[in-house]
């Protein structure tokens, strides 16, 4: 049996349809307006929608996509009065299932109606990459990005437990909220464990919950955060840091999702779904013997890495986008302009806080910048206007790891000429910066301007824009 709605100002024909279809044991419903019509495919969940193409109020083709786009993505099979060929191909274009013209819809409906419903079946098996994906806050079109938010929408759509791994910054925690999001349980709580920060005397009190009096100063019954988890899903934060002592205890949790309050007589249910987290590499752990392999073997049933944003620096410019235009909102002021060579800096740099040093930084831009509505790079901190002046000098020095068995020594240069080297390059990027205002230049670099004068003495024409 199928959920049907027709949607036709032509009550007659519409009557006729209806009881058609019920007979054939459909549960069928009636829309004599456009908008009504909308309104129902909103509030229920219909299979399949016999959409007319003329109303007083418009064309049913425009308003294609009203009905097309609601959360039971129903099948739609257009009906009109008049052969129209332009319609049909419209009507197919837009994604209609098919087109069946009135005159002959009662004959012709039965196959495109059954092959409809077939494939209404077939899709329900397949675990499905939900369409919209409701992405909150993430941000990035990388090829790496669109990989992990692949990856999202299809651990969103199982059950699993999924392990989330990357660098500190890198957005494991919002990637695990928006799986949340996206899942069935998403109505349910979003409980957080920081086992980092679990007290080890508490542990079990704090997940598993306490009957009054289970100890001294237990005064009342409380509920464990796996109680709360119920339905919904239990975050495991920095679990690479959960106590071997406890790591027992909570695969048996996760194994079984039985659990005892501390004090309790009864083991109690919960159905939670897992999702954990970690900057640690836990296979090293397992082959150290800090990290149960059993465990992991159980959180681990689905994974996602999220890369670093030195590997995806093409997010750089959409993410800085993001974070000062949320800043502006907030304080309800204009969006700010942002020089080119600004961008430039912050593609420089490697970021080995990620995402969130990203963040910071941006927002301490703003602070110091709050009432200029362009940023330029001499608004970045210092760190970053001189790995960048650094990388004019040599190739990108923090990308050059210095290991043993590499001649390193041979390429570097002496000391003096290198420090001479920077000292130039700072200069001319500062009076770049600063447009050539000395004043300007001094407020900048904090340098005061009998020493600047004497740096830029000392490098000569170097220095001195033509
Ligand atoms: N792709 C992204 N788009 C927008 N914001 C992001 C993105 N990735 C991370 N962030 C932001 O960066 C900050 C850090 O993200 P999050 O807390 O999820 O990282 P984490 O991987 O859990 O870090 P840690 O390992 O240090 O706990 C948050 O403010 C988050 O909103
Ligand atoms: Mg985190």
């Amino acid at each position: 049996m199928a959920n049907i709605l027709i949607v036709d100002d032509d009550s007659m024909l519409a009557e006729m349809l209806a009881s058609h279809l019920t007979r054939a044991n459909h549960r069928v419903e009636i829309a004599a307006s456009l908008t009504v019509g909308i309104n129902r495919a909103r509030d229920d969940a219909f299979d399949v929608i016999f959409l007319d193409v003329q109303f007083p109020e418009g064309s049913g083709l425009d308003a294609f996509s009203h009905f097309s786009e609601v959360t039971s993505q129903p099948e739609i099979i257009i009906m009109t009065g008049c052969g129209d060929p332009d319609g049909a191909k419209k009507a197919i274009q837009l994604g209609a299932w098919s087109y069946l013209e009135k005159p002959h819809v009662l004959r012709d409906l039965l196959l495109p109606l059954t092959r409809a419903l077939q494939y209404r079946e077939e899709k329900k098996k397949i675990t499905v990459v939900p369409v919209a994906l409701k992405r909150n806050t993430i941000i990035g079109k990388s090829p790496l990005m669109l990989h992990c938010l692949d990856q999202l929408a299809k651990a969103a759509s199982s059950d699993a437990s999924v392990l989330v791994t990357g660098e500190t910054g890198t957005g494991k925690e919002i990637f695990a909220r928006a799986i949340h999001d996206n899942s069935n349980r998403s109505q349910q709580a979003f409980v957080v464990v920081d086992c980092a920060s679990l007290p080890e005397n508490l542990i079990e009190s704090t997940l598993f919950g306490h009957v009054r009096g289970a100890f001294t100063g237990a005064d009342r019954t409380t509920t464990g955060l796996i109680k709360m988890a119920h339905g919904g899903t239990l975050f495991l934060d920095e679990i690479g840091e959960l106590p071997e002592k406890i790591q027992k205890t909570f695969l048996r949790v996760l194994q079984e999702h039985q659990y005892r309050p501390i004090g309790g007589v009864k083991e109690e249910y919960s159905d939670f779904r897992v999702i954990a987290a970690t900057n640690r590499n836990l296979d090293q752990a397992a082959a150290a013997g800090t990290f149960r392999p059993d465990m992991l073997f159980r959180l681990r049933s689905f994974s996602l890495h999220l890369p670093p944003l030195r590997e995806r620096k093409e997010d750089i410019r959409l993410l800085t986008r993001h974070f000062l235009d949320r800043l502006c909102d907030r304080l309800k002021i204009a969006y700010k302009g942002i020089a080119d060579e600004f961008f430039e800096y912050l593609m420089a740099h490697e970021w080995p806080g990620n995402v969130r040093e990203l963040q910071q930084t941006l927002e301490q831009v703003f602070a110091n910048a709050v009432h200029h509505p362009t940023l330029f790079a001499y608004h970045l901190p210092e760190r970053i206007r001189i790995y960048k002046t650094l990388e004019r000098i040599q190739p990108n020095p923090a990308k050059t790891p210095i290991s043993d068995d590499r001649p390193i020594l041979s390429a570097l240069p002496p000391w003096k000429d290198f420090k001479t080297e920077v000292e130039k390059a700072y200069l001319q990027q500062l009076l770049d910066c600063a447009e050539g205002s000395i004043m300007e230049a001094c407020r900048i670099s904090g340098l005061s301007r009998a020493r600047l004068y004497q740096l830029v003495n000392l490098h000569g024409t170097a220095v001195i824009k033509p």
